[in-house]
C-alpha cells in the first residue's frame, strides 16, 4: 500500500493498516521536525479520541488532553454555555494538539519498524496499469517509484495526488469565504476552562487552549490581511475589545509563541477514488475551521478506508472498497453544514447588517431552545459518528 502524506490521514492510515497485518509505505515531502511542529487543529470528537484510545496511540492523549463537557458562545457581550455532554449522551470533547496527534503517530509507526520515509516528495501516480500503481517520488536528490497494490492521497489541499486523476474524472464544489483567521500560541494560562466562540461587531474571536500553561486564540481578519501588520499588543488588544462581558470577564495575555493567518475555504472533491487511488482528509476536502471539523473528517475518512481496504486485502472483496467514496462524502456534507451554519453565525459581514441581525437570532435560538443547543452539540461532539 502506498500512502502520500504524513499528516493525521496518512499516519492513522498506515497504523490501522498494520494493526491489521498490511504493510504500507509513507511518503513526507516535509522533514520529521517540520510536521511534528506544525500547529494547527486542537479539538477532538468523542469518537475519535476513542478510536486513538483503542488502537493504541492514546497513551499521552489521555494523560495530556483536556477533556471538555462544555463549550461557550459569547454574543452581544453576554456568554452562554452550551452543556455539551448533558445535551450529547455524556459524550465530550478532548482539547489536543494536532501534531501531539501526529508524534504519537510517527513514533508508533516507527517503533514497529514502520516505513515513513521524509523528505521524500511524490510527483506524480500512475494508474494506467489495470493490476497495480506507481508514486513517482524524488528523495535525496534521486528519482524513485514505489510499485503498489492501492494508493491513499492524504497529501493535503495542496498535494499532487488529487491532480493525477484523468481529466473529467472528479468534480470540485468550492466556497471561499471573505475572511481569514489569525491564529496565536501563547505561554499564558487561558483564562477560561472552556472554548470561547465569540461573535463581536468588529469580528470574530475564539479562545481556544493547549494545555493549563498554554492559550490558543483566533481572530476574524480580512482575507489579504498581512500578518506583519499584527504586532502583539494590537493581538492582544483587538482580543480583548472583542470578548469584552457585561460581567467583567477579563483575558489574560502573555509571550506570543507562534502567529499565523490561515485563509478559510470550503472545498469538496467526488467522488473521493477513482481506479486504485482513494484520496482521504484534506485532499479531499477542506471545512472552514470554526465547527473544528477538519482533523476529525480527515481520521474519519481513514477509519473507513482502512476498513474496505483490509476486507479487499484478505478476501477480495471490493464492496467496500466501492462505497468507500459515498460512505465518506455523507459525512463530509453533514461536517461542510455544519461548519457553515457556525462560519455565518458567528462571523459579521461589513455592511452585512440583515446577515448580523440573522446571525444574531440563531445565536438566541442555539442557546435558548433546547433543540437546537441539542443539534448543534451533537454535531460538535460526535458528528464523525465513529
Ligand atoms: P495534512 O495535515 O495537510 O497532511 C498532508 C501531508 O501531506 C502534509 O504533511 C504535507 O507536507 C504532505 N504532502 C503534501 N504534498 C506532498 C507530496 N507531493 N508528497 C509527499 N507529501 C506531501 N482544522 C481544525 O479543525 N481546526 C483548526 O484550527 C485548523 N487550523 C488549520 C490551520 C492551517 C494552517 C491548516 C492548513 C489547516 C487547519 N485545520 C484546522 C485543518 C486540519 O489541520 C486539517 O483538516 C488536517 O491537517 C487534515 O489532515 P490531513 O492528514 O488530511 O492533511
Ligand atoms: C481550535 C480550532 C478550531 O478551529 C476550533 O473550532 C476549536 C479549537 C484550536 O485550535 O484549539
Amino acid at each position: 500500500m502506498g500512502i502520500v502524506g504524513a499528516g493525521p490521514a496518512g499516519l492513522l492510515l498506515s497504523h490501522l493498516l498494520h494493526l491489521e497485518g498490511i504493510e504500507s509505505v509513507v511518503l513526507e515531502s516535509r522533514s520529521r521536525d517540520y510536521v511534528e511542529h506544525r500547529v494547527r487543529a486542537g479539538v477532538l470528537e468523542h469518537g475519535v479520541t476513542e478510536l486513538l484510545v483503542a488502537s493504541g496511540v492514546g497513551e499521552r492523549l489521555r494523560a495530556e488532553g483536556l477533556v471538555h463537557h462544555g463549550i461557550e458562545l459569547r454574543f452581544d457581550r453576554e456568554r452562554h454555555r452550551v452543556p455539551l455532554s448533558d445535551l450529547a449522551d455524556g459524550r465530550s470533547i478532548t482539547v489536543y494538539g494536532q501534531q501531539e496527534v501526529v508524534k504519537d503517530l510517527i513514533a508508533a509507526r516507527l517503533a514497529t519498524g514502520g516505513a515513513v520515509l521524509f523528505d521524500a516528495a511524490c510527483t506524480g501516480v500512475d494508474t494506467s496499469s489495470p493490476s497495480t500503481a506507481t508514486i513517482a517520488y524524488r528523495v535525496d536528490g534521486r528519482d524513485e517509484v514505489l510499485e503498489c497494490d492501492m494508493v491513499a492521497g492524504c497529501d493535503g489541499f495542496h498535494g499532487v495526488t488529487r491532480a493525477a486523476a484523468p481529466a473529467g474524472t472528479l468534480r470540485a464544489l468550492d466556497h471561499t469565504h471573505p475572511f481569514a483567521w489569525l491564529g496565536i500560541l501563547a505561554s499564558v494560562a487561558p483564562s477560561t476552562d472552556e472554548l470561547v466562540y465569540c461573535r463581536h461587531e468588529r469580528g470574530f474571536a475564539m479562545h481556544s487552549m493547549r494545555s493549563h500553561e498554554v492559550s490558543r486564540l483566533y481572530l476574524q481578519v480580512g482575507p489579504e490581511e498581512d500578518v506583519a501588520e499584527w504586532p502583539d499588543d494590537r493581538i492582544w488588544e483587538e482580543l480583548a475589545t472583542r470578548f469584552t462581558t457585561s460581567d467583567g470577564w477579563a483575558l489574560e495575555s502573555g509571550p506570543v509563541t507562534e502567529k499565523g493567518i490561515t485563509a478559510m475555504k470550503s472545498f469538496v472533491v467526488e467522488p473521493m477514488q477513482w481506479r486504485r487511488v482513494f484520496l482521504a482528509g484534506d485532499s479531499a476536502h477542506i471545512v472552514p475551521p470554526t465547527g473544528a471539523k477538519g482533523m476529525n473528517l480527515a481520521v474519519a475518512d481513514v477509519r473507513t478506508l482502512a476498513a474496505a481496504l483490509t476486507a479487499w486485502f484478505r478476501t477480495g472483496d471490493e464492496a467496500r472498497l466501492s462505497s468507500y467514496s459515498d460512505d465518506c462524502l455523507r459525512r463530509v456534507w453533514r461536517a461542510q453544514e455544519f461548519s457553515t451554519y457556525m462560519t455565518t453565525m458567528l462571523h459579521p459581514l461589513a455592511g452585512d447588517d440583515f446577515g448580523a441581525a440573522l446571525a444574531l437570532s440563531r445565536l438566541r435560538y442555539a442557546t435558548s431552545s433546547l433543540a437546537a443547543s441539542r443539534s448543534l452539540a451533537e454535531n460538535y461532539v460526535d458528528l464523525a459518528g465513529l
